[in-house]
């Protein structure tokens, strides 16, 4: 059984194309990074593989089950950390449990003890048990995403995804979340799916990359298959030195 497999999935909104006759399979507990430029289609992929939105052609399947409605089982973490800013990073991590539950039942498990030792070790996880008492708030950025990251990890569900998880974090916290993400995902022994902007990070990573432009599948391999070639044709032109550099640590990049 394939943790996801997208066939011939081709997504318009009006006369866009956002994703065009795009297939693919993917095993349980692969680390999934998906590159190409603005506007290239990530987003809708990561959407039409968690129910969020609907393909116009082909079909997505989550655990061999046709995906036709929006998924609790498909955890997704979001470019912005989307925590709950006046709540403890314990009661944000909390709050994921109540997301695969019904709204009665949500009531009666806040105080779920099970649940609240999920929190606790998914906030173990991201490196934050230390700061579990702390106002989501009062915290960094990146310590902020790793909080969204506990919450997606107490849903419990077999698929992580996640939007551009990094994207509005300096280069230090991003290689920091990107770490955790890893980490947990290995540990858990989930199946993951991660856009990113940045290469070097995806480079670092990743361990498949599926690359799009204008919604196509231009590329689908393994570690060192993501070429310098492969990355300047799913970027075409830009220049690599600069693009490959976190700007705080150039030597990274051409490791
Ligand atoms: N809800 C929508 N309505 C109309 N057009 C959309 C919608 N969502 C996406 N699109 C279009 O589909 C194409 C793919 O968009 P998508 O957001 O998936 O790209 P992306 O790779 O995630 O880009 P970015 O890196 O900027 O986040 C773009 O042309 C975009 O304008
Ligand atoms: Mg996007």
């Amino acid at each position: 059984m394939s943790a996801i497999r997208v066939e011939n999935l081709t997504k318009r909104y009006g006369e866009t194309v956002a994703l065009d006759d795009v297939s693919f399979e993917i095993e349980e507990g692969e680390f999934v990074v998906v590159l190409g430029i603005s506007g290239s289609g990530k987003s809708t992929l990561l959407r039409c593989i968690n129910g969020l939105a609907a393909p116009t052609e082909g079909a997505v399947y989550v655990q061999d089950e046709p995906v036709t409605s929006h998924r609790n089982d498909v955890s997704m973490v979001f470019q912005q950390h989307n925590v709950i800013e006046g709540m403890s990073a314990y009661s944000n991590a909390l709050t994921g449990a109540l997301s695969r539950a019904d709204y009665l039942e949500s009531v009666l498990r806040f105080n779920d003890r099970e649940d609240k030792i999920k929190a606790l070790e998914a906030l173990e996880t991201v490196g934050l048990l230390d700061e579990a008492e702390q106002r989501a708030g009062r915290m960094s950025g990146g310590q902020q995403q790793r909080v969204g990251i506990a919450r997606a990890l107490v849903q419990e569900s077999d698929i992580l995804l996640a939007d551009e998880p990094v994207a509005s974090l300096d280069p230090g916290s991003a290689q920091t979340v990107m770490g955790y993400l890893r980490s947990a995902a290995e540990q858990r022994g989930l199946t993951a799916m991660i856009s990113l902007h940045q290469v070097n990070l995806a480079r670092q990573f990743g361990q498949r990359f599926i690359g799009l432009a204008d919604g196509k599948l231009v590329f689908d391999g393994y570690g060192d298959e993501l070429t310098l070639d492969v990355i300047d044709e799913l970027y075409g032109g830009i220049d690599m030195e600069e693009f490959l550099s976190t700007g705080d640590d150039k030597r990274e990049a051409t490791q």
